[in-house]
């Protein structure tokens, strides 16, 4: 679990005060994926430092599975330090040595024994589906391959807490079902909890539990993804279930339609139909899983001799959130 609270962080920049973090608070329960996207300047990679004691906090908590950090003494945070892997976007992998000795790296740095650390490398690169490749130098690896190498360095301390800063950012996007895949999976067998840095929406659909929106420093929208994506208020929502694009000649009377979880799988399009004696032509559309929850974007057009505001009243009734189309 990682509990953030209150947190700020400030800057001098000559005369001036710059407020990376400004009152930022935040919980991922154990277990779960939480995703924070962001513009540039808007403070992730501080969050990241301040996660990671590379930065001290100006004030405001963070705690990781119970642990208090902003009171580790700093002759401890190399010991708090290790319940936290870190994912960069690059893999930062040392050319001289295989994939094997990379994951040993920081074994060795705290003094394993040989035969644990060569137990602790084949799991891991197991874990990680590399196994045939304990012996390839970076040079003979792929990139998805050189970040799993990563991964599986970055549990090799055995951490609770796994926070990922723009991990597929450098990829491919097969390599980037890959590695979400295997960062989706790993949460769940390891039970960690884990924080990604990204600006990809993508990102966040596909993996994330939850997600926060930062904005100048300051945390403007969070939620769980299935609430996120139903706030049609918000710019989460809109970027995470883009609206489909009408028609550019259009006659009739158009509505946009977000339908989620159960919705999402009724058949509402034939009961307009049956009940309104309307024809319905679907514009656009998407239909999604995200979380674990399915949402249904659609665009579209209405003929129908009852008045709009019944049916959009009738669809409102059914738990669909309706926009009539400007
Ligand atoms: N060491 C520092 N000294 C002074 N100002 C800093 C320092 N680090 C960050 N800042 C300022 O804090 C703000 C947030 O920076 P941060 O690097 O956290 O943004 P970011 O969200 O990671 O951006 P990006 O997506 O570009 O990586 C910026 O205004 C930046 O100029
Ligand atoms: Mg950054």
């Amino acid at each position: 679990m990682i509990t953030v609270t209150n947190l700020r962080k400030t800057y001098r920049q000559g005369e001036r005060t710059v407020t990376a973090l400004d009152d930022v608070t935040l919980a991922v329960p154990k277990g779960s994926i939480h995703g924070i996207v962001g513009h540039s300047g808007a403070g992730k990679s501080t969050l990241v430092r301040c996660l990671t004691l590379l930065d001290r906090p100006t004030s405001g908590s963070v705690v990781i599975d119970g642990r208090e950090l902003t009171s580790v003494k700093d002759s401890e945070i190399r010991t708090a330090r290790r319940r936290i892997g870190m994912v960069f976007q690059h893999a930062n992998l040392m050319d001289s040595r295989t994939a094997a000795q990379n994951v040993a790296h920081p074994l060795e740095l705290v003094k394993t024994p040989k035969s644990e650390i060569s137990r602790k490398v084949d799991e891991l690169l197991g874990l990680v589906g590399l196994t045939e490749f304990a012996d390839a130098y970076p040079s003979q690896l792929s990139g998805g391959q050189k970040q799993r190498v990563g991964i599986a360095r970055a549990l090799a301390s055995d951490p609770d807490v796994l926070l990922c800063d723009e991990p597929t950012s450098a990829l491919d996007p097969a390599t980037t079902e890959d590695i979400l895949t295997l960062i989706r999976n790993l949460t769940r067998t390891l039970n960690l909890t884990v924080l990604v840095i990204t600006h990809e929406m993508h990102v966040v659909k596909r993996i994330c539990d939850s997600v926060s929106l930062l904005e100048r420093g300051r945390i403007i929208e969070h939620g769980p993804l299935h609430e996120v994506v139903g706030d049609r208020s918000g710019s989460l929502g809109k970027s995470l279930m883009p609206l489909p694009s009408s028609s550019l000649d259009a006659t009739l009377p158009e509505l946009d339609l977000l339908l989620v979880g159960e919705t999402a799988s009724a058949p509402i399009l034939s009961e307009l139909t049956r009940r309104f004696d309307a024809n319905v032509n679907v514009i656009a559309g998407t239909v999604e899983t995200l979380a674990g929850s399915r949402f249904g974007r659609l665009r579209v057009e209405v003929d129908s001799p009852v008045p709009l505001s019944e049916i959009t009243a009738y669809l409102e009734g059914a738990g669909v959130h309706v926009e009539v189309a400007a």
